[in-house]
């Protein structure tokens, strides 16, 4: 019986994980020509490729195992590929980039986990398995990013988030146009992301509807997190605390006594119920040795 519980447990995790997967077997992977060509602002030198190495640990190796070894988890499908063959051998430094930024199935899209630095200097160390592999650095000046001012307001009437993107050239103010934005809610555990991914417009604007009912600290504040990713200026990313949302009164982590506290101060009604459950169990345990050792005396007699 238990013997076909567990079989019937087996099946449907497999059954699952085919199911959840079957997008995933498109052969081959569907990468827009202008991200084709994109190239690293990162030199994948030997520094790069340390720093890449570590990443790439603490990342990628659960599923691709280390490049050239083989030990990669063949129960997923499809099985994540050896990074050191040759068919990832032959994709860009733009597709490559393309896969970690998107991800597709099982694998994870790695935009809002790893900084644009990092997820090149993956790339760098994947390349290290590469034979003959010469990198084309990009022409894009990484200086370029710190120009960009990224301008966040918040309309009360229409519960909407403007994000402004521009840059200061030394000819003056440019307009960031077609540049992705993405918006998010600073929340204990991660972030929150508002609606999905946009490009800014001609002017290089675009707006976020925010939710009426998300919950702030004591006085409404919600930290918001902007990232834009922009062609020429590449990835920046800014943080603003405004007053959009609810205010809640969240007992803090160490302060007061609350479920998940990380100070030793659970609320007094796990401790109650806790110790009388001990106290019951020790209780019964004395009297069984009371009553045994009635026993004993008795048959001494
Ligand atoms: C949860 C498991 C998992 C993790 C973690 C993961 N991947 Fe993947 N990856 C996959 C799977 C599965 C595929 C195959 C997806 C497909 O073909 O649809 C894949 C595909 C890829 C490809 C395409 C390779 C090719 O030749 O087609 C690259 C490149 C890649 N992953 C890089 C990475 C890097 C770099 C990391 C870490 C930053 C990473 N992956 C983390 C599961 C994972």
């Amino acid at each position: 019986m238990l013997r076909r519980k567990f079989n019937l447990k087996i099946s449907i995790s497999f059954l699952l994980i085919t199911v959840l997967s079957i997008p995933a077997f498109a052969q081959g992977w569907d990468v827009p020509e202008a991200q084709k060509s994109k190239n690293s602002n990162v030199v994948f030198d030997a520094g790069a490729t340390k720093e890449g190495e570590s990443v790439f640990t603490k990342n990628c190796v659960s599923c691709h195992g280390n490049p050239g070894k083989g030990n990669f988890m063949k129960t997923l499908t499809p099985p994540p590929p050896d990074l050191a063959g040759d068919k990832t051998h032959n994709l860009t430094d733009g597709e490559l980039f393309y896969i970690l930024n998107t991800g597709r199935g099982v694998m994870p899209s790695f935009k809002n986990i790893l900084s644009e630095t990092d997820r090149w200097k993956a790339i760098a160390f994947i390349r290290s398995f590469h034979k003959g592999y010469v990198q084309v650095v990009s022409k894009t000046d990484p200086e370029k990013s710190k120009l960009v001012k990224i301008n966040v307001s918040f309309d009360e009437k229409s519960n909407k988030v403007t994000v402004d993107v521009k840059a200061n050239e030394k000819t003056g103010v440019v307009a960031l146009k077609e540049t992705e934005v993405s918006l998010f809610a600073k929340r204990r555990f991660g972030n929150l992301q508002i609606e999905k991914s946009g490009r800014t417009d001609a002017n290089g604007v675009i707006s976020f509807n925010f939710p009426k009912e998300l919950p702030g600290d004591k006085e409404g504040n919600v930290e918001l997190i902007v990232k834009i990713s922009n062609e020429a200026y590449g990835e920046v990313e800014s943080q603003s605390k405004m007053k959009l949302g609810i205010p809640t009164d969240v007992p803090s982590l160490t302060k007061e006594r609350s479920m998940f506290n990380v100070m030793k101060k659970a609320p007094w009604w796990i401790l109650i119920t806790y110790f009388s459950g001990i106290s019951i169990v020790i209780g019964f345990f004395i009297y069984m040795l009371l009553n045994l050792k009635k026993l004993f005396d008795l048959g001494k007699k």
